[in-house]
């Protein structure tokens, strides 16, 4: 049995490579699993080794840091690596083989899978007719932060209202006014059950028997996907498409039933929602500790070699301008926005140790044995944040994504979404809902810190997810 003793030297029987040790300084058991977290993100400063062992309570586990070790994990030994620890916990809610986040590895979680993302493309993903939605809903965001004449609020509520909206649409063929009751009560369960998911932590503990009740009851406030689609968003908004329907796609003995539908459903609302609004506060957060990105200082030359340029608005003006609203053809040229909402991603490194992986049989990385069925951590962070890769790792610095030139570049440690057979299924999406919200607040307002707020955080509050501490803003128009 693999998990306490492994290296090189540490050979088991039959086996020519060694089990990952654990670290030189093991971390106490328990602060291991604090939070939900064998090892607290941006550990690559800490000398444990690319690969190394944890044993997680009664659970063996082997955390993967670093672009090349997670790289070679993910992408070359993809399908060894594909699968997902078994989850008792959600198990009491049905989810596991029947969706899709926490699917095992085989043909019930590829038939799912492949519905989702037929369906998001069949729904207008790389078309215009969703760009078109995502933007109609930036802009009851922006009126909605209009409609705060200029005074501090937080503007997460309704930074993950609108997302909400994005994902309720593809799903429903819907969207909910933001004071909408039942969107605030599903709202609520999803941040409670949020909290009630500590993680890893639930899961190895006696936690796990017990069901997360408030993600039962978001799951049951969730409506059933099958309404009529073709309601317009607003006056010369484009109708939605017909939502998703359970006959839409499966064979005699596929894994599809109307109630697995509600499941890949609420995949799609949770993994979608949260993750996206977290991002864009922390876009907003950043603008506000770093105003040149948003607009030229008075007075600085043209062209400043080695500091900031500070041109997203000064792009959003020249590439866009006022008198319409952003396209995704907008972002081949401009290269400066591109960058910072990269950066944001970077910096605000919002799931620092992905979603747990588990080997679907003996596989080798980065010369270590790990037997079938071990847990894999996929330190993402320290992908993010690696200083061999990284000029600034820990400073907010969208450089990082530009070339001598100006030109936008990515380097291959980018890895906000993951990578491999399991990468996020939300990603397209996710980027196009980033690029339009962005650069349709910035076109619209300038965001400003309250008068007589100290400056806010950069600091994570981490628990699954990495989000900013809550901070206010005005936005100002320009
Ligand atoms: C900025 C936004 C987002 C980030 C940073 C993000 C990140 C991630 C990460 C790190 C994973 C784990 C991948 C792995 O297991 O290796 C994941 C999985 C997933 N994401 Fe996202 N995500 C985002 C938005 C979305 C959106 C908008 C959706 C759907 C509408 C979505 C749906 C999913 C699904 C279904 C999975 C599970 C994939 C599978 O197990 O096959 N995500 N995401």
């Amino acid at each position: 049995m693999p998990g306490l003793r492994g290296g090189r030297g540490n050979e088991l029987p039959g086996f020519e490579l060694g089990y990952p040790p654990l670290p030189s300084m093991p971390l106490p058991a328990l602060g291991q699993v604090s939070s939900g977290l064998p090892v607290r993100p941006g550990s690559s400063r800490r000398s444990s080794g690319k690969v190394f062992s944890v044993q997680l309570l009664w659970k063996p586990a082997v955390v993967l840091s670093r672009p090349d070790a997670v790289r070679e994990a993910l992408v070359h030994r993809s399908e060894d690596t594909a699968g997902r620890p078994p989850s008792l916990v959600y198990s009491h809610l049905g989810f596991g083989p029947k969706c899709v986040v926490l699917a095992q590895y085989g043909e019930a979680w590829k038939e799912q899978r492949r519905f989702s993302l037929t369906t998001l493309r069949n729904l207008g993903l790389g078309k215009q007719s969703l760009e078109r939605w995502v933007t109609a809903e930036a802009d009851f965001l922006c009126s909605a932060f209009a409609a705060r004449e200029g005074r501090a609020f937080d503007p997460s509520h309704l930074l993950t209202c609108s997302v909400t909206n994005v994902i309720s649409s593809l799903t429903y063929a819907n969207r909910f006014d933001y004071e909408d009751r039942k969107l605030q009560r599903l709202l609520e369960l999803l941040e409670r059950s949020l909290k009630e998911d500590v993680g890893l932590l639930r899961e190895l503990s006696c936690l796990s028997v017990i069901p997360p009740v408030f993600c039962f009851f978001f799951f049951n406030l969730l409506p059933s996907p099958a309404r009529p689609g073709g309601r317009r968003l607003a006056p010369g908004a484009p109708p939605y498409p017909p939502p998703l329907c359970p006959q839409a796609k499966g064979t005699p003995g596929s894994s599809f039933t109307p109630a697995n539908l509600r499941m890949v459903v609420a995949d799609l609302f949770t993994a979608g929602m949260v993750t996206t609004a977290t991002t864009l506060r922390w876009a907003l957060l950043l603008l506000l500790l770093h105003p040149d990105v948003q607009r030229e200082s008075p007075g600085a030359p043209q062209k400043m070699v080695g500091t900031w340029v500070c041109k997203v608005q000064e792009e959003v003006d020249v590439v866009i301008g006022r008198s319409r609203r952003p396209t995704m053809k907008d972002q081949a040229h401009m290269p400066f926005t591109n960058a910072v909402i990269h950066e944001v991603q970077r910096f605000g490194d919002i799931v620092p140790l992905g979603i747990p992986h588990m080997t679907t049989r003996d596989t080798e990385i980065q010369g270590f044995f790990i037997p079938k069925g071990t847990v894999l951590i996929t330190n993402l962070s320290s992908v993010l944040k690696d200083e061999a890769t990284w000029e600034q790792p820990y400073r907010f610095y969208p450089e990082h994504f530009l070339d001598a030139e100006g030109r936008f570049v990515k380097p291959e440690a980018f890895m906000p979404f993951s990578a491999g057979r399991r990468v996020c299924l939300g990603e397209p999406l996710a980027k196009m809902e980033l690029f339009l919200f962005f650069t349709c607040l910035l076109q619209d307002f300038s965001f400003v810190l309250p008068p007589g707020h100290s400056k806010p955080s950069d600091k994570a509050e981490v628990s699954f997810l990495s989000a900013p501490q809550p901070f206010q803003l005005c936005a100002v128009p320009r």
